[in-house]
């Protein structure tokens, strides 16, 4: 007899078997329904893990996943070379970790730095290419991690789910519009391919610890969660996802929201605001508030703090990172037990996503923790932010746009401030 995953995934191949890239993909509604799909299988896995899964499949263990690295880039900061972080490399650690993975294909319109990864992280061995459609088809890897800047994750996911990829780690954001992104989510769910962002931050200790010590009830229950960050889109996307993290992978209800302008940047080529707001109510009946940019860390005092029915918890960039009030306690304190929980930052949390990611490959029972479905409602939160902006209203989800409503702002010269003092810049800028 099949399983409920199982007649699931064969739905899920039978719809999307014949249709064409777009025409499996242009609906809210189909892309609603991936989100029922995927709280469904929460309810088989209510709880985050921490360690490495075991795959069900029986040949998995014999046999390494053959894995490609599209976007191989070079470290910041290491040499000259760099345009980004070379987020890639910390991807290949985390396959060669698992001791499951061999790195067979990688991928880079500049062939030195894919040559180099070679020699870092594969032994030399693996296949370069710098044509993505090409590496694909000729060697049609089981697992592919995409590493390269927003405009092309939505491509490039969608070219691997046609290719026979099994599973897919994107780099965050989604994409720049929220078209793409639905596209993206909808190809590989349709596909039955396992679709996962890096959203990698869920796995460090400090997360996991504030997450733990909220189900015990520390500070009663949930009702509100708000933080600060750099914009809504590069750094937003890891604390809205991690407001979903706490709050149960809720989907929002509806968003308010405003965006500033004066000075726009580019962050990896997309378009950011100066300052934002974005007010969030959650279909559990939780809010969410993330302030952006100029003062946004002032105003909310730490990155993130969590107000329960008896306490409060906070997550603070400087030592110590996790602080608690509870019920009779007076002030803000670390537990003795978290005092050395560690930053907000770090690797290991790459590492940890992909020994999760790859453990949860061909099963039934697992759903990876940084799943499409928890990454495709955040975003959907982060473009509903900057349409509230343009609709100067309150919007009701799911969204419906297909566009990125800050972009399409500043084409239309909405906000005359910047243009005076200069349009986005096609640069990293954090
Ligand atoms: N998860 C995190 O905490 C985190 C942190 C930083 C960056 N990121 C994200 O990671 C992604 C990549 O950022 P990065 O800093 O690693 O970038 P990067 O510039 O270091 O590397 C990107 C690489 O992609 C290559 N590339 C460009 N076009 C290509 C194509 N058509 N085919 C193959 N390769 C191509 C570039 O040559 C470059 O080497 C971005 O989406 C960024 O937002 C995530």
């Amino acid at each position: 007899m099949q399983t409920r995953g199982q007649q699931q995934r064969k739905r899920s191949r039978c719809a999307g078997g014949s249709g064409t890239v777009h025409g499996e993909a242009d609906s809210s509604a189909s892309a609603a329904s991936g989100l029922a799909r995927a709280s469904e299988r929460k309810e088989r896995r209510r709880e985050p893990r921490m360690e490495t899964t075991k795959n069900t499949t029986s040949t998995a263990d014999a046999t390494p996943y053959r894995v490609a690295i599209i976007g191989t880039g070079r470290p910041r900061k290491e040499g000259e070379n760099y345009t980004g972080f070379g987020m890639s490399h910390a991807h290949a650690r985390g396959y060669n970790a698992t001791g499951r993975c061999k790195i067979v294909a990688l991928c880079d319109i500049i062939k030195e730095r894919a040559d180099t990864f070679n020699g870092e992280h594969a032994g030399g061995a693996a296949q370069v290419f710098t044509d993505y459609e090409t590496m694909l088809a000729e060697v049609k890897p089981d697992l592919v991690s995409v590493c390269t800047w927003p405009a092309l994750h939505a491509p490039m996911v969608i070219a691997c789910a046609h290719a026979g990829v099994k599973a897919v780690h994107c780099e965050k954001p989604m994409a720049p519009t929220f078209g793409e992104a639905r596209r993206m989510h909808e190809v590989c769910v349709a596909r039955g391919v396992q679709l996962t962002f890096n959203h990698q931050r869920r796995f460090l200790d400090v997360f996991q610890s504030a997450r733990r010590l909220l189900k015990e009830g520390r500070i009663g229950e949930l009702k509100r969660m708000e933080a600060s960050c750099g914009d809504l889109f590069d750094w937003g996307t890891h604390w809205l996802n991690m407001f979903e993290f706490f709050n149960d992978e809720a989907r929002g209800q509806w968003v308010m929201g405003q965006v500033d302008a004066r000075r726009p940047k580019a962050v990896y080529g997309v378009p950011t605001e100066t300052q934002g707001v974005c007010a969030v109510r959650y279909e559990n009946g939780v809010f969410g508030t993330l302030l952006t940019g100029e003062g946004s860390g002032e105003i909310v005092g730490c990155s993130i703090r969590l107000t329960g029915s008896e306490g409060v918890l906070e997550l603070h960039n400087s030592a110590p990172s996790l602080r608690l009030r509870g019920p009779g306690d007076a002030a803000l304190h670390t537990p003795d037990d978290l005092q050395n929980v560690g930053g907000l930052h770090g690797d290991i949390a790459i590492t940890r996503a992909i020994a999760d990611m790859v453990g949860c490959v061909g099963s039934t029972d697992k759903t990876p923790l940084l799943a499409s479905d928890n990454a495709f409602k955040t975003t959907e939160v982060i473009f509903a932010t900057y349409e509230s902006a343009r609709r100067r209203g309150r919007v009701d989800l799911p969204l419906a746009i297909d566009d990125h409503p800050f972009a399409a702002m500043l084409d239309a010269g909405v906000f005359p401030d910047a243009v005076a003092e200069g349009a986005p810049k096609d640069a990293i800028s954090r």
